[in-house]
Formats: C-alpha cells, structure tokens, sequence
C-alpha cells in the first residue's frame, strides 16, 4: 500500500517522507515537486499565472495518477486532502494516510522566513497560518487513518510511523 503523510504546510511531510523512504526502502514522492516536474513551474508560479483553482485541479490529477501506483510514501500538500475526492482515491489506491499533527505555534515559528508558499505571501502570516489551521485541522483527523505528534525530532516521528507500518505489514 502507498503510505500518504497529510498535515499542515511546515509540518515535515517532506523531511519525514525522505527519511521514511531511507529506512523502508520505498520510493519517495513529493506531490508539490511532482507538479512542479509536470508543469514545467514553480507552485508559487502556478497561483500566480493560473490561480488556486486550476492548482487545486492539478493537484487532483497527481492524486489519481499516483494512487495507481503502489508501494510509495507520498508527502501531500497541506491542502491536498482537504478535498474529499482525493481522500476517496488515496483510500481506492489502498494507501493509508497518516496525519502529521504539530502544535500551532510551532508551525508559526518553522513558517515564519517561507517564501515558496503562495498562501503564506502576507503581512499577517500568524493570522493567516491560525486561521487556516483553525479551519483544517478536524479535516485532517477525518481524512487520517493514523495521527502522529510530529512537533518531536524528526528521527522520533520516524519512528513512530515505522512502528505504525510494521503493524499494518504483520
Ligand atoms: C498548500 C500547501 C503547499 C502547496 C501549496 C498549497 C496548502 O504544500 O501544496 O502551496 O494549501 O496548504 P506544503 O504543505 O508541502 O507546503
């Protein structure tokens, strides 16, 4: 099964995913990058020239493109299940997605210098980032099949999620 990390933009799906696939051996798959490579452009690009919306619609092609495949850990956006439709597929594809959970206020501080996230361009970007949070978090939790405190050290949060696959393998 495909192994799909979902959270908050600066909650390390990224980090943990590149590390999940050092010690599991399974291939790695950044979303964002993986519409980067498709498009040819930068996601802050995208917004800019095309809008959310037409993101929000490339966003759900990778979804379905790689819930086909098999095998992988897949670092979604911080908006990618927020639409139902993508929650559906990861589950079709048989992926299991872990929510990785980090406290507000730590989220602030890891955002706080983000230039490449299009959302977060914005003179008030705690506003923006305790908004944001206070509207997706229980979306998270539905869409999770697992939930992971991930304000610890990276190689903590590895841990865990290796414990969480090795009991889904056995
Ligand atoms: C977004 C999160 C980003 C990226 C885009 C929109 C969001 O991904 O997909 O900027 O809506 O939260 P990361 O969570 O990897 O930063």
């Amino acid at each position: 099964m495909n192994i799909i990390l979902c959270g908050f933009m600066g909650s390390g799906k990224t980090r943990i995913g590149k590390l999940l696939s050092k010690e599991t051996g399974r291939e790695f798959v950044d979303m964002d990058k993986y519409i980067e490579n498709n498009m040819g452009m930068k996601i802050v690009d995208i917004f800019e020239r095309y809008g959310e919306d037409k993101f929000r619609e490339l966003e759900h092609d990778a979804v379905k493109e790689l819930s086909k495949k098999k095998n992988l850990i897949i670092a979604s956006g911080g908006g990618t299940v927020l639409r139902e439709e993508n929650v559906v597929a990861f589950h079709k594809g048989g992926g299991f997605i872990i929510f990785l959970n980090v406290p507000v206020v730590v989220l602030e501080d890891r955002l706080k210098n983000d230039k490449k996230r299009p959302l977060l361009q914005q003179p008030n970007r705690n506003e923006v980032i305790e908004k944001l949070y206070a509207e997706r978090y229980h979306l998270y939790k539905a869409a999770s099949d697992a939930t992971v405190y991930s304000g610890a050290r990276a190689s903590l949060v590895v841990k865990r999620i290796s414990s969480i696959m090795k009991k889904l393998q056995a």
